[in-house]
């Protein structure tokens, strides 16, 4: 079919490459070999400086890098554009609403066309320079991923507190042993990659916390051919990092599930232990209802069953499903939703306990039973029904 007059007259552009396709002529654009993936919040004043050091670190290499803004405040997406309207080379990614590392890495990622994806810090800790050596080595057909690392040979930290490194080679050792690799920096924000990796493995990826190189590793399993290129990881100069004891928690969560298979995560440990918190509250109740009170044992009883389960509902709130808490009238109106759920996780604690009671088991078999029931009823129905995510 005879392509139309517009297709053939479109401007060529300095990258556009010319091919025979039948008898027309059409231009072709061909995506980048690499991206760069840069995650960023609040780092205005940094991304500028990157990008002059990129175009210096990758000479005759076809590269583009994506800018992964979390909405900054500081305008990091403004700064990005404005130096992309003249460096096409330069996008921006502005994500409204959401915030998390691994996230905007992955997304980042999947918006690529490249062969190989790399990412790295906006706030010029990571070494540029190592993204040569990084793409030969892909080049070279050998390795799936190459992992830029503080705790090799020829690398390092020098820049952390001393509190810092201990508490990072404490990670890595973790990290290595509970998901049984090899690696001397796990927790690496610094890598590239065949981008076909994170697009077989993207829905099994996690988007919360700061661990996705540890994630894409240890969803793919021994398949991957990995490699490690050392460097210093130099000081922050300008801006704050954003690592928090909520980070923290969120690896904790991601060693759990991986270390489980997914079967376990963080929320339901928590969840349980909110649980096992709620029964003391039930006794203390249910003690100052019975002897400083005065009240029957059924007005006793229902009375520590109502404190209990408001007690539960705020911790769980504040902490379980700290990041998609409910307030205000959402508040009352979840905590009334938790207490149709408890009521109901109340009874199949009871009805399984007597069933298994019935069916010859001891006390504590069948009261475990139906704690258990109760438990996971209550776990999986409030996460749909309560504090589902929006
Ligand atoms: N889009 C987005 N959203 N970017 C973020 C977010 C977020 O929620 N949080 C942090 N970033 C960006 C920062 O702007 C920076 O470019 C990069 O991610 C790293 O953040 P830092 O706050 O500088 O992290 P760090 O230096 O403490 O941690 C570094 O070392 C860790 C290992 O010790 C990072 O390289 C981590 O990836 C690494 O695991
Ligand atoms: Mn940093």
């Amino acid at each position: 079919m005879p392509k139309s007059r517009e297709l053939l007259d479109l401007p060529i552009g300095e990258s556009a490459a010319i091919a025979e396709v039948g008898l027309q002529r059409e231009p072709v654009f061909t995506a980048p070999e690499l991206s760069i993936i840069v995650p960023t919040f609040n780092e205005c004043e940094n991304v500028p400086v990157l990008v002059d050091r990129l175009r210096k670190a990758l000479p005759g290499v076809a590269w583009e890098m994506i800018i992964v803004d979390d909405d900054s405040p500081d305008g990091t997406a403004d700064v990005a554009r404005t130096i992309g309207a003249s460096d096409a080379r330069i996008r921006c990614l502005r994500r409204v609403g959401r915030r998390g590392l691994s996230g905007a890495c992955l997304e980042g990622m999947l918006a690529s066309q490249a062969r190989y994806a790399a990412v790295m810090d906006a706030d010029l800790q990571h070494d540029e320079r190592l993204l040569l050596p990084m793409l030969a080595k892909l080049r070279s057909d050998e390795v799936d991923v190459v992992i830029g690392t503080r705790y090799a040979q020829g690398g390092g930290a020098d820049t952390f507190s001393t509190g810092r490194k201990w508490i990072s080679l404490l990670a890595t050792r973790i990290a290595n042993k509970v998901l049984g690799l090899k690696l001397s920096d796990p927790l690496s924000g610094f890598f590239m990659l065949r981008r076909n990796v994170v697009e077989t493995y993207a829905r099994k990826l996690s988007t919360h916390g700061f661990k996705i190189l540890l994630d894409i590793v240890s969803t793919a399993g021994k398949s991957l051919r990995l490699a490690e290129l050392p460097y210093q990881f130099r000081a922050r100069q300008r801006g704050t990092s954003k690592l928090d004891t909520r980070i923290a928690l969120d690896y904790a969560g991601l060693l759990l599930a991986k270390a489980t298979s997914d079967l376990l995560s963080l929320r339901f440990v928590f969840f349980c232990l909110v649980g096992s918190v709620g029964i003391g509250v039930h006794f203390i109740t249910l003690s100052i209802g019975v002897a400083v009170i005065g009240l029957s044992f059924p007005w006793a009883q229902t009375l520590a069953i109502v404190v209990a389960i408001a007690n539960n509902f705020a911790l769980n709130n504040a902490i379980t499903y700290r990041d998609q808490r409910l307030t205000g009238v959402n508040y009352f109106t979840g905590l009334l939703m938790f207490y149709v759920v408890s009521s109901i996780g109340a009874l199949s604690n009871m009805s399984v306990g007597n069933w298994l009671f019935g069916h010859e088991q001891t006390w504590w078999v069948a009261g475990l039973g139906g704690a258990i029931m109760s438990v996971v009823w209550n776990y999986v129905v409030s996460s749909l029904m309560v504090w589902r995510s929006r």
